[in-house]
């Protein structure tokens, strides 16, 4: 006897409709399973012979053939369990056939018969919603999650005899609701502590307001660390579609529980002994980098300059495009990456450049230091700021704006940017393309003249230009004005230039 049932696997970060169907037939006892399964998929066949007996059913002592459908898709991970386990009930008459009509089965089994949540529920609820299933029924962890897509029947599933009742029809499904919100924690980083570095707190604000990239150079212990690790706490938190984008990104990549919605932006500093690869994403099945990991939040790199040049320039098309396309043996996964990037380093080996006698590093060293730094990877940052140790002044005064300060301001600048494309897809200024920003209705005459003479000189070259007026118009937002001015222009000049040009 034949039966079939919906399951789901990931493809990137999307899920692909795979029917897991289970062939039962008189003959010499043997269980096939088919259909470009990787070890753990292959692996599945002895937990559902264990979980089946583990929990009191029949393992039929007949030719069993179990086929996850389209075989040309490359499957990864247990997820496909309980699926082949229902299949496998029905075909040998323990369950009806027809109960597994309109219903998908998502999860993990164990041993014992007990279902086990997945990574990807929540996007394989969002493919169960789209290909117009009825029931999805899934470990009881990670209901929550799946249920956080409306328009969704969930069904939160203990283990294999509750699976079996259900579809005989013998036991209410238990429908799950959303997981409720958990509170986003305060990370208890104030931008008030933080002393002097007026032009450093300038840009985190700039970049909060526009998602523009940074780089912060100066010698050790100035700030720049505790300067990056301010920046999400003045972002506001993430909303409606951008919440639901960041959590199956996480589920994805296991690094979701199965709480509620994401809200919080994310914040990634990999070390800088990462690989390309763990930059960007990869494997033999593609799986997210740390530029997807900080889709819509922000990506740190702290120590610029030691990060390998062959990873810095796996970043460059990312950072240009918003989305990485990742090629291997199993097919081109394309994941999205949108994200702040935040880069930190000292100016030289020894790290005191242009702090007189401190440093001690000749021409040639300075030179190589820098030349580590990609330069078209620099030319992706808009903000460049170079630090100074803060003046007894400065550190007397407790002069700084605190973190709820400058978020106000940044949130008013958001709403600007609403008010100005209402119905537009653009989330950050920093998406902006160059038509919107140059409209008339945004941008003074003045303030593109000031743009064209500055590129004119030679300061900006033509992707400078499209990002200064980006820039511009951030500016102009967080003081609340309809159109960019020429000092605005100016000022996000000045931080465009202000490494290369010293003004500083
Ligand atoms: N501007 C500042 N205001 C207040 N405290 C500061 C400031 N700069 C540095 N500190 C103190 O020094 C410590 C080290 O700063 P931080 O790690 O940010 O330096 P850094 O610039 O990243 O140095 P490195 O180049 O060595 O990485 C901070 O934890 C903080 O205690
Ligand atoms: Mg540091």
């Amino acid at each position: 006897m034949l039966a079939r049932v919906a399951t789901f696997a990931l493809s990137a970060l999307d899920p692909v409709r795979v029917t897991a169907e289970v062939d039962v037939r008189p003959g010499l006892p043997a269980f096939t399973l088919v259909g470009l399964g990787d070890v753990a998929v292959r692996e599945s066949r002895e937990r559902v012979r264990s979980a089946l007996l583990n929990s009191g059913f029949d393992f039929p002592l007949r030719r069993i053939v179990a086929n996850l459908a389209p075989a040309s898709l490359k499957k990864a991970g247990p997820a496909f369990d309980a699926a082949l386990a229902a299949a496998l009930l029905a075909a040998s008459e323990q369950v009806p056939v027809g109960s597994l009509d309109g219903v998908a089965v998502f999860a993990e089994l164990s041993l014992g018969g007990e279902l086990r949540g997945c990574r990807g529920t929540l996007a394989a609820a969002e493919g169960a919603r789209a290909s117009g299933i009825e029931l999805l029924l899934v470990a009881e962890e990670r209901a929550g999650e799946a249920a956080l897509v409306t328009g969704l029947k969930v069904g939160a599933i203990r283990d294999l005899q509750e699976l079996a009742a259900v579809l005989s029809g013998n036991a209410e499904v238990r429908l799950a609701r959303p997981t409720i919100e958990t509170a986003t924690v305060d990370s208890g980083l104030d931008l008030a502590d933080v002393r002097g570095q007026p032009h450093a707190s300038r840009a985190l604000e700039i970049a909060a307001a526009g998602s523009h990239n940074l780089l912060m150079e100066g010698p050790p212990g100035v700030g720049k660390t505790m300067l990056a690790r301010r920046l999400p706490g003045l972002i506001p938190p993430l909303a409606g579609d951008e919440a639901l984008e960041v959590t199956r990104i996480q589920s994805v990549a296991g690094l979701f529980d199965g709480g509620g919605l994401v809200r919080q932006r994310p914040f990634r500093a990999p070390h800088h002994t990462v690989s390309p690869a763990g930059l960007v994403g990869g494997g033999s099945v593609p799986m997210p980098g740390e530029v997807t990991l900080a889709h819509r939040g922000v990506l740190f790199l702290d120590e610029l300059s030691e990060f390998p040049r062959h990873s810095l320039d796996a970043l460059r098309q990312p950072l240009e495009d918003g989305s990485v396309t990742v090629v291997r043996r199993s097919g081109a996964a394309t994941f999205p990456a949108r994200c702040t990037l935040v880069a930190a380093t000292n100016p030289c080996p020894c790290g005191y450049a242009g702090q007189g006698s401190r440093c001690h590093c000749d021409q040639q060293a300075i030179d190589r230091h820098q030349r580590r730094l990609s330069g078209p990877l620099v030319d992706r940052l808009d903000l460049l700021v170079a630090l100074a140790n803060p003046t007894g002044d400065q550190l007397r005064s407790s002069s700084s704006a605190s973190t709820a300060e400058v978020a106000g301001r940044v949130v008013a600048a958001h709403a600007q940017r609403n008010l100005r494309w209402p119905q537009s897809t653009i989330r950050s200024n920093a998406e902006a393309p160059e038509a919107s920003l140059t409209d008339q209705r945004c941008l003074s005459k003045e303030a593109l003249e000031a743009v064209d003479a500055a590129y004119a000189r030679g300061l900006v070259g033509l992707r400078g230009r499209v990002r200064v007026l980006r820039v511009a118009r951030t500016i102009a937002d967080l003081r609340e004005a309809g159109l960019t001015g020429v000092e605005d222009v100016l000022e996000a000049l000045s931080m465009r230039l202000r490494v290369d040009g010293g003004t500083q």
